[in-house]
């Protein structure tokens, strides 16, 4: 063993060849930062727990954690969906390069600059990134951005940079005629957002959105709240009953991402959840994490799953979602539908506190978002009732992923 781990050692480059693009990436679970023998734990990992991928060599990645450099595993490491946060404090703001205070920081963040943020396990502090920039800065800097509905007017459309900078890399382009959603202007640029692209466009090349007339849904999207509560992991003989007792009281609809060997189990279950017409979710037969997985064994845990799931309510599911997040080219090839992960993770599974779940809640609803939650644990349906009579409370709809997928 220990002679095949030096072989690999003598094989790896000497230098760290850091990408042009700080290439973040984010662990699935709890795991380690392994040395470069991939035998000493350097330090723990905490779920989600940001790092820059310095180097690719096959299977493992070089990483940086904080200020530790090590070797990962690449299938235990995902991207994440960012949220979009305002930088509004005194002063501009220092990215630290890790969360625990201290005065040297890797670079400072523009006042009134949207920067993408994820969710640490620190109480202070989240980990953003602005362009090259990444790291981590105090929470209190940062304030959710209001969003103004603006149009692409410039005939040629506009290219889309993820720093507002005429030198900022290019992340896209948007053409002309796109409705966006603007969550900020500074010094020229804007920020702004659709379902496929988010970034710094010129400020000039926007002119305010016109109502749109009835034709297009009245209601929707611009004064109706849209948030999206899905469960994973069920269908659970006990506690999924009581989860649709209490959406049927809000007159709520959700999206239940069912593991297949559950739904033999339990399929009235199931086919109580479709009657009340929820939408059904695929998320593998056995809870696999797909990513160590063969295309042949990946298909094989999708449509048995779509069997499953057919058998009891005739017909497949209509979204899919990868357990642990766990995603690459070789899963995305093998879907017919789309792969839905989602902006609010409660850690309803790890800390089956209600109180937390429903803080979490609380902290980080917006329009759009997708709330993680999981229909196996009593403390997760403990926490439904006050989550919808707050939500309900603040104006939202309660919809499927599809819906908010739509928009
Ligand atoms: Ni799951």
């Amino acid at each position: 063993m220990t002679l095949c781990f030096g072989f690999v050692l003598f094989l790896l480059p000497q230098h760290s060849t850091a990408s042009p693009t700080a290439d973040i990436k984010f662990t699935l679970e709890a795991s380690e930062l392994l040395d470069e023998s991939f035998q000493y734990v350097l330090t723990e990992l905490p779920k989600h727990a940001p790092v820059t991928v310095l180097a690719v060599q096959d299977d493992w990645l070089k990483v940086q954690f904080k200020t530790q450099v090590g070797y990962i595993k690449s299938d235990q490491l995902t991207i994440l969906p960012p949220q979009y946060m305002l930088v509004q404090a005194k002063s501009a703001p220092l990215v630290h390069v890790t969360d625990l205070q201290q005065i040297e920081g890797r670079g400072k963040l523009h006042l009134n600059s949207i920067v993408e943020v994820y969710p640490t396990d620190s109480k202070n502090f989240v980990f953003v990134r602005y362009g090259h920039l990444a790291g981590y800065v105090n929470k209190h800097l940062l304030v959710q951005p209001k969003v103004k509905l603006m149009t692409v007017k410039d005939p040629k459309g506009v290219v889309v940079r993820s720093t507002a900078s005429p030198s900022g890399p290019v992340i896209g382009q948007l053409p002309a005629k796109s409705d966006v959603k603007m969550l900020t202007t500074l010094v020229g640029w804007a920020f702004v957002t659709t379902d496929k692209l988010s970034g710094y466009v010129l400020a000039s090349s926007l002119v305010p959105a016109k109502e749109k007339p009835a034709a297009t849904k009245p209601t929707s999207s611009t004064k109706v709240k849209k948030i999206a509560l899905t469960f994973d992991d069920g269908p659970h003989a006990k506690v999924t009953p009581q989860i649709l007792k209490i959406l049927e009281k809000y007159d709520a609809k959700a999206t239940f991402f069912v593991v297949g060997n559950e739904v033999k189990k339990n399929p009235k279950v199931l086919q109580a959840v479709a009657d009340a017409g929820h939408e059904i979710g695929n998320h593998t037969f056995n809870h696999a994490k797909l990513t160590t997985l063969s295309a042949r064994k990946i298909k094989l845990q999708i449509d048995s799953t779509d069997a499953a799931i057919k058998a009891v309510i005739g017909q497949n599911a209509t979204v899919f979602r990868p357990p642990y997040g766990a995603l690459n080219k070789t899963v995305s090839n093998q879907l017919k539908v789309p792969s839905v992960l989602w902006t609010i993770d409660t850690l309803d599974w790890k800390h089956r506190d209600p109180k937390q779940t429903l803080a979490s809640v609380q902290k980080n609803a917006k329009n759009g978002s997708i709330v993680l939650l999981h229909d196996i644990h009593q403390t997760t349906a403990d926490a439904l009732e006050p989550i919808l009579a707050l939500l309900e409370k603040q104006g939202y709809e309660f919809v499927t992923v599809s819906e908010i997928l739509k928009k």
